[in-house]
């Protein structure tokens, strides 16, 4: 399809001085959203590309299941299998993209690439999440780059920020909004009043939920991306499987209600930070519902859209704002990773940027993952009781505790959701969850409470 630019009215025909060049020959493996559009935009831009990437780009061969779709897709000049290890492992394929989705099965794919010595651009980040160690030694092995910057916040070029545009600095953090679909929900459920549940079918029904929203809502996906972020930050390897985890199904309507009362909206947050405080060493590498300012920038992300905050030493605080999904979105990703694979093709590996930012003797293996007790932030606590005479008596309880508190305030039932009953917000200073947690389980067994006590974390990402 593109040797011809006469097929396609919108695309002018290449420059001769790039006709001149070989072009960089790829084989996909998946042809579904993302596969999709990438075949679109290469085609619609494909004397600009080929122009910024010194040569052409030319589609060799596809993978699918449904061969009858896929061939709507790209037409008759591109060969089509039904065995993704034939295109991981073709004779005339320069470069593999993977958009296949899936973790074993696309493992043994990229793994075969790698070996027959191709490149590889994937946007998954399930894979690389959990095989991505794996994937970056062999590369290295083999002398090959694996890009994957559609694997993270697809139209927010983040991953090259990182290792490119802010290499000159030790990172403190890295934070963000990298989840579309809890975006939307969390949106909806502060804009329209909505419970959790009533929000995730309008996500589905909108198109911005997947049937099985699993992955999204329990905040797996975004620990992905914010696994992949820690690592390119902190030059450590990646440690998806030590970060804590916590999605969104278990907020309430009526925490979205008194975060707002207190001047803060709730976002679910991935967070990698660095910790050399306290005689602490490590980093925290964690994804929740958290409390941010009203008046912050993430609190204005809103919808399905993403975005990213960066504390670097010299730069300071650098923002990131933009669309984490969707299929010519992820295919701009893909294919800047296709452009660069294009250029460096035929250089020696020790002069590319390496895949995770630092070149693999300074990795900080050592570098681990703080447990959960040891994260410290500022907390949120909601505490229901039984009648609102009882709400100085937990006052009274909570000053005397260690818990450093900066804000209560008193919420009765006129000012939250009806039926809500009496409650006390506590906001507290920055203070380690362990004591948090001692304060919550011995609040539970106080006469004066009457439910669950609610804790979330508070965000304050400063410059
Ligand atoms: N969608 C997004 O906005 C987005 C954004 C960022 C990253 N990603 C990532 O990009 C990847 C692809 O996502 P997607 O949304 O494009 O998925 P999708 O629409 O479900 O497409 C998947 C494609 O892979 C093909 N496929 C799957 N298993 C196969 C197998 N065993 N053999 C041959 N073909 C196979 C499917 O073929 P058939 O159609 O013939 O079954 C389909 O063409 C995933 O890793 C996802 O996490 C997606």
């Amino acid at each position: 399809m593109f040797r011809d630019p006469v097929q396609s009215p919108e695309a002018p025909p290449l420059h001769p001085a790039t006709v001149a060049m070989r072009p960089l020959r790829v084989g996909m493996i998946g042809i579904g959203t993302v596969g999709a559009g990438t075949f679109r935009v290469l085609a619609r831009n494909q004397a600009l590309i080929a122009g910024r990437a010194g040569r052409g780009i030319e589609m060799v061969v596809v993978a699918a299941r449904n061969l009858a779709r896929a061939a709507s897709v790209v037409g008759t000049d591109v060969a089509l299998t039904n065995d993704p290890m034939l295109v991981a492992t073709h004779p005339d394929v320069d470069v593999v993209v993977e958009v296949a989705g899936g973790t074993g099965p696309a493992r043994a794919w990229v793994l075969a690439a790698i070996a027959a010595g191709k490149h590889v651009v994937t946007a998954n980040k399930a894979l690389l999440a959990t095989h991505g160690n794996e994937i970056f030694a062999a590369a290295r092995q083999h002398g090959v780059a694996v890009a994957y910057e559609g694997a993270v916040a697809v139209s927010i070029p983040i991953v090259k920020a990182l290792r490119e545009g802010l290499t000159a600095n030790r990172i403190e953090w890295v934070a963000g909004i990298i989840n579309g679909t809890t975006n939307f929900i969390l949106s909806k459920m502060r804009d329209e009043g909505l419970g959790f549940a009533q929000a995730l079918e309008q996500a589905q029904a909108l198109g911005y939920a997947e049937a099985d929203p699993t992955f999204d809502i329990e905040g797996v996906d975004a620990a992905h991306k914010i696994s992949l972020l820690a690592a390119n930050a902190f030059g450590m390897p990646v440690r998806f499987a030590d970060a804590q985890v916590e999605g969104i199904t278990r907020l309430q309507g009526l925490d979205v209600a008194c975060a707002e009362q207190l001047g803060y909206r709730i976002k679910l947050l991935g967070v990698a930070k660095r910790r050399v405080d306290d005689g602490v060493q490590g980093v925290e590498l964690r994804v929740q519902p958290a409390l941010v300012p009203a008046t912050h920038l993430l609190a204005h992300v809103n919808g399905s859209m993403n975005a990213v905050m960066v504390k670097g030493d010299a730069a300071g605080v650098t923002m990131f704002y933009g669309a984490g999904a969707g299929s010519e979105q992820t295919a701009s990703a893909v294919i800047a990773d296709l452009v660069d694979v294009a250029r460096l093709d035929g250089t020696h590996a020790g002069q590319r940027v390496p895949h995770l930012g630092c070149h693999a003797h300074a990795l900080d293996e050592q570098l681990a993952v703080l447990p959960r007790a040891a994260v410290f932030t500022h907390h949120y606590l909601r505490v229901p009781v039984h009648s609102a005479q009882q709400i100085e008596v937990v006052v009274a309880w909570l000053a005397a505790q260690q818990v450093p508190v900066l804000q209560i305030q008193r919420a009765h039932d006129k000012n939250l959701p009806s039926g809500s009953g009496p409650q006390v917000l506590v906001l507290t200073d920055r203070v380690a969850q362990a004591t948090v947690d001692l304060a919550v389980n011995a609040l539970a067994a106080h006469p004066a409470v009457a439910g669950p006590v609610v804790t979330l974390r508070v965000e304050m990402l400063e410059g």
